[in-house]
């Protein structure tokens, strides 16, 4: 059956040795506690190694937010999914609405960088979700739809290995939350589109995470349902005891 997990993304902040300092953290309060879900922190480039060196595996796993899409070569700046795997790396963060936006990846450019994140056993954590304005006129089943089959041509064996994050964009860092059922809506719309593509073992297996201003206080309400496995967490998981209190909305 498919994993409950909590993820943070750190996105671009903290410094080297604040983001070791809140891995530390992270690790230590977990050793009091056992987790029931698994616990992963996604990282900038520039703290996963530091990072994974505090970790320890059995209780946190670690990801990069961004990978690219080529495999090597001369693409200044960029880092590779390989490069990402070396530092010990498990899973990786693919089409967060902030990169969609901002730096402009657009569904084909996300396919190849899902690919490069398979080929070097990286897990994407595929983000979806679709604007406000989406929202309000009503076509925010058909974006995220249109999102989620951009991966389709994955085999089977191969979708099994990503894991959804469903994040409203009107809802990501604004203290706006989807509410549990507008999240279970749209998770069970997700499960849908995936079960009519690669049936439903894969559609059942696939875990399914919330994200957008998801903290200790709502955590609860949105896991409990069924088609909620967990949340990517954005702000709240700057501070190891509100990522603490997200975690143990699994209770
Ligand atoms: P947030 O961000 O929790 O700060 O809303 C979530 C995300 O962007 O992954």
């Amino acid at each position: 059956m498919r994993k409950n997990i909590v993820a943070g993304n750190w996105k671009m902040n903290t410094t080297l040795d604040e983001g070791v300092e809140l891995a530390n953290n992270v690790n230590t309060l977990l050793k009091g506690k056992k987790a029931n879900c698994d616990v992963i922190v996604c990282v900038p480039f520039t703290h996963l190694t530091s990072v994974n060196a505090v970790l320890e595996p059995e209780l946190v796993k670690m990801g990069a937010e961004n990978c690219s899409e080529h495999a090597k070569g001369a693409y200044t700046g960029e880092v590779s999914a390989s490069m990402v795997k070396s530092t010990g790396a498990d899973y990786v963060i693919l089409g967060h609405s902030e990169r969609r936006q901002y730096f402009g990846e657009n569904n084909e450019q996300l396919l190849e960088k899902t690919k490069q994140a398979l080929a070097n056993d990286l897990k994407p954590i595929f983000c979806v979700g679709e604007v406000l304005e989406e929202r309000e006129n009503g076509s925010y089943n058909d974006v995220v739809k249109s999102q989620v089959e951009a991966l389709f041509s994955l085999t089977p064996e191969e979708f099994s290995k990503i894991v959804i994050a469903y994040e409203p964009v009107w809802a990501i860092g604004t203290g706006k939350t989807a509410t549990a059922e507008q999240a279970q809506d749209m998770h069970a719309h997700i499960r849908k589109v995936i079960e009519d593509k690669y049936g439903k073992e894969v559609a059942d297996n696939t875990s399914i995470l919330y994200g957008g201003s998801c903290k200790p206080s709502n955590a609860k309400k949105l896991f409990a349902k069924p088609d909620v496995d967990g949340g990517l967490i954005g702000g709240a998981a700057l501070k190891a005891e509100d990522f603490m209190g997200i975690i143990e909305a699994f209770g």
